[in-house]
């Protein structure tokens, strides 16, 4: 055996100790000579004009040095691209920031307080008063969608779920001899990482560093480049740890350019903190989804038709469009599948992906309806979803890569016990508590960009590994150090991986679970050119051999270091298979029926995603996930004011996440699946599948307990007692 069997080993996290001891630095925490501090005044109402600001309260206020609004801020060309990257809208405008005295949305940026402290920033922020002219916000989901169907024709051509239709839906539908006919909605949903959004903005002469909460380093330095109209290479952004984001940092949000515009402006460098409240505004957000679902099936339980109808909240600037319809077009067999999606613009921020985003709700309303079924059929939920088992992608007419759901569902069954589940919904009794189980299909795409990465080895035989990726919490440290060491064969103890920096080789987004595929394919590619390298060096015909001695060859090629850079890209693999990865979902809810209380005891999940670089990891990405998932089905939401366009519970004592009491025994398992078309590394992502399925499940569940459906997320004991 090689010294160095790393891949699938369950290595603790390399960069833990730097973490729990606060050695790991986060965007906030960078501090230079000079550095200020800057606080931003939102806006108050919803839609209309700034018609005056008066700064001169706030500006005669200690330690401030400049209030910067729409009437002195810098002009800023904002650019097109060329092409926009992936994480922004298709289509509309992002908001320019402090270019105009137009308002669009509630707790829009308006001005910034920049001071000594922060603290006399804040207090500025506070003396500055604002007239406006109010116009009459768009805040009504309802109203606006009333006001006619609106069809987002742009964002649709880039690779988001099209309008489509196989077969005869509606007649299909009208003749099926069972049905479900129900419309399913969840809440606006906000990321609420722990880290909060901040940005720190240097400036010498015309460079730029920025030291950024951000999952892609590169996109921000373009995205910064084209609203300040200067090269990309006069930019430098930093961003090496990043405490979770879940999606809420993917794009370049309008507190950068802010930040960076009043760096310059006041010529030293400023940081910008978002507090929790602004951040309800300043980021976007899983947007409020409405999805009209019918179902048709033969009396064996076989889908005979599915139409999936959406409707998703956008802003007035932007149009944020979701894979909503992914789910349904893709997870059954069945002939006739209509699928059709609308945007409903509203006065409010654009929202952005979160976790699963588009495929977790799409799933979740699918999944629901499945359960319904199950039931109008009389039909076991497992068994109706093998009787209407995929074979292939009947969307895309392609094959799967692999697809190992059915070994999911017989797992998991098996694990959670499904057998005991009597097939009449509330007749599970245990001290009390009306008890109900309930289950999912989840999925989500397998997705790969390019990316480079950078291995040096050096004389002391330990070899430092670079890329521009990110780790948002789920073990990019980790797992490349693994696929690096492994690779070189070399214990991890002597790879140093370093990420998050513009300097180093382009990775693509951390997003979309396409990191392991992507940035991994790249540093194993480049471990292999290095040592292909040293090779050639060493006078070799063939591979270096296994147990190398690095220092020791080195010396002997008369070398200080030796480095490869390699790019790693998907080939036309995905022309030729459809690939996913799925999971099924088994919960157990309990519900006081007086109290009407609902409590998780437990959840499995069963994932067939490939590859396991490290199951320690790949475990912890799935128990948040479930954790997020509780939150979505039972907790969390914004509650949305519609007289003033604004969340109510902006904070983090309100907006209700799972606690610890929340989180029940959760039990992950991953069955062996190997998938040689992906990547080269085999990995299918883990990251955004662990919070579909888990919703749906946990609705089921409750439906199985109490024999009442509830289709609006989060379920919460105060529908129980009001229905
Ligand atoms: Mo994920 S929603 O692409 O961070």
């Amino acid at each position: 055996m090689s010294a160095t069997m790393v891949i699938g080993q369950g290595l603790s996290r390399v960069d833990g100790p730097a973490k729990v001891t606060g050695a790991a630095k986060y965007a906030a925490e960078f501090a230079m000579p000079g550095l200020v501090h800057g606080v931003i005044v939102s806006s108050a109402i919803a839609k209309g004009r700034i018609v005056s600001i008066d700064a001169s309260a706030a500006e005669a206020s200690p330690g401030v040095i400049a209030v910067i609004t729409h009437e002195n801020a810098a002009r800023l060309p904002y650019a097109p691209m060329k092409e926009r990257p992936p994480v922004d809208p298709q289509a509309g405008e992002q908001l320019h920031v402090l270019q105009g005295p137009e308002v669009f949305h509630s707790g829009q940026h308006i001005a910034v307080v920049i001071a000594e402290t922060r603290e006399q920033a804040a207090h500025g922020a506070d003396l500055v008063r604002i007239e406006y002219a109010e116009e009459p916000p768009q805040t009504s989901f309802g109203d606006a969608a009333a006001r006619g169907e609106y069809r987002p024709e742009t964002s649709q051509e880039k690779g988001k779920a099209k309008e489509d239709e196989r077969g005869d839906a509606d007649a299909a539908f009208a003749a099926a001899p069972v049905t479900v006919d129900a419309t399913y909605t969840h809440a606006r949903e906000h990321h609420n990482a722990m880290e909060l959004h901040a940005t720190v903005a240097a400036w010498d002469g015309d460079r730029l560093t920025l030291w950024d909460k951000t999952q892609w380093v590169d996109n921000d330095r373009k995205a910064v480049a084209h609203a300040f109209g200067i090269p990309e290479d006069r930019i430098r952004v930093i961003s090496p740890f990043v405490g979770g984001a879940f999606g809420s940092a993917l794009r370049t949000w309008p507190h950068v350019m802010l930040t960076a515009l009043a760096a310059k402006q006041v010529g030293r460098p400023v940081r910008v903190e978002l507090t929790r409240r602004q951040f309800y505004y300043a980021i976007g957000f899983r947007p409020y989804t409405e999805q009209h679902m019918r179902l048709g099936a033969d009396r064996d339980g076989r889908l005979t038709a599915l139409i999936n109808e959406a409707e998703g909240q956008t802003s007035t600037y932007e149009e944020y469009a979701e894979n909503t319809l992914q789910p349904s077009q893709m997870l059954y067999s069945c002939p006739n599948v209509r699928t059709n999606y609308r945007l409903v613009p509203m006065n409010v921020n654009t929202p952005c992906p979160m976790r699963g985003p588009g495929v977790v709700t799409g799933a979740y309303a699918l999944e629901c309806a499945m359960d319904e079924l199950a039931y109008a059929a009389g039909i076991d939920p497992v068994e109706l979803r093998l009787r209407n088992y995929a074979e292939t992608d009947e969307h895309k007419k392609l094959p799967w890569s692999s697809k190992g759901l059915r070994e999911c569902y017989s797992v998991g069954a098996e694990r959670f016990g499904w057998s005991r589940r009597p097939a009449q919904p509330g007749t599970m009794r245990d001290g009390g508590k009306l008890v109900g189980y309930g289950m999912a299909s989840a999925v989500y795409p397998t997705h790969r960009s390019a990316a480079t990465a950078l291995v040096r080895i050096l004389a002391d035989g330990t070899a430092d590994v670079l890329t521009a990726a990110s780790d948002m919490g789920p073990g990019t440290y980790t797992s490349m150090t693994q696929v690096a060491a492994e690779t070189l064969d070399l214990p991890p103890s002597k790879v140093r991986f370093a990420l998050g920096d513009t300097d180093m080789p382009m990775a693509p987004v951390h997003g979309g679970s396409i990191t392991m595929a992507s940035v991994g394919s790249a540093v194993q590619a480049a471990c292999r050119a290095v040592r292909e390298k040293l090779s050639a060096l060493a006078g070799n015909t063939g591979a270096l051999p296994g147990g190398v001695d690095y220092a020791e060859l080195l010396r002997r090629v008369g070398k200080d270091a030796i480095e490869a850079t390699a790019e790693s890209k998907p080939g036309d693999e995905t022309k030729q298979f459809s690939m996913y990865v799925f999971g099924a979902i088994f919960a157990e809810v309990r519900i006081d029926p007086d109290l009407c209380e609902i409590r998780v005891p437990r959840l499995v999940g069963t994932y067939a995603s490939g590859r396991i670089v490290n199951p320690k990891i790949a475990r912890s990405q799935c128990i948040g996930g479930m954790v997020q998932g509780i939150g979505m089905a039972l907790l969390e939401g914004a509650e949305w004011d519609e007289r003033f366009g604004r969340v109510m519970n902006g904070n983090l004592a309100e907006y209700l996440v799972p606690v610890n009491a929340d989180v029940p025994s959760l039990d992950v398992t991953f069955v062996d699946e190997h998938d040689p078309h992906v990547n080269p590394l085999g990995v299918k992502g883990l990251a955004e599948i662990a919070i579909v399925g888990v919703a749906p499940a946990i609705a089921n569940a409750v439906f199985h307990a109490t024999g009442r459906r509830f289709r609006d997320l989060p379920i919460r004991p105060e529908h129980l007692l009001l229905s």
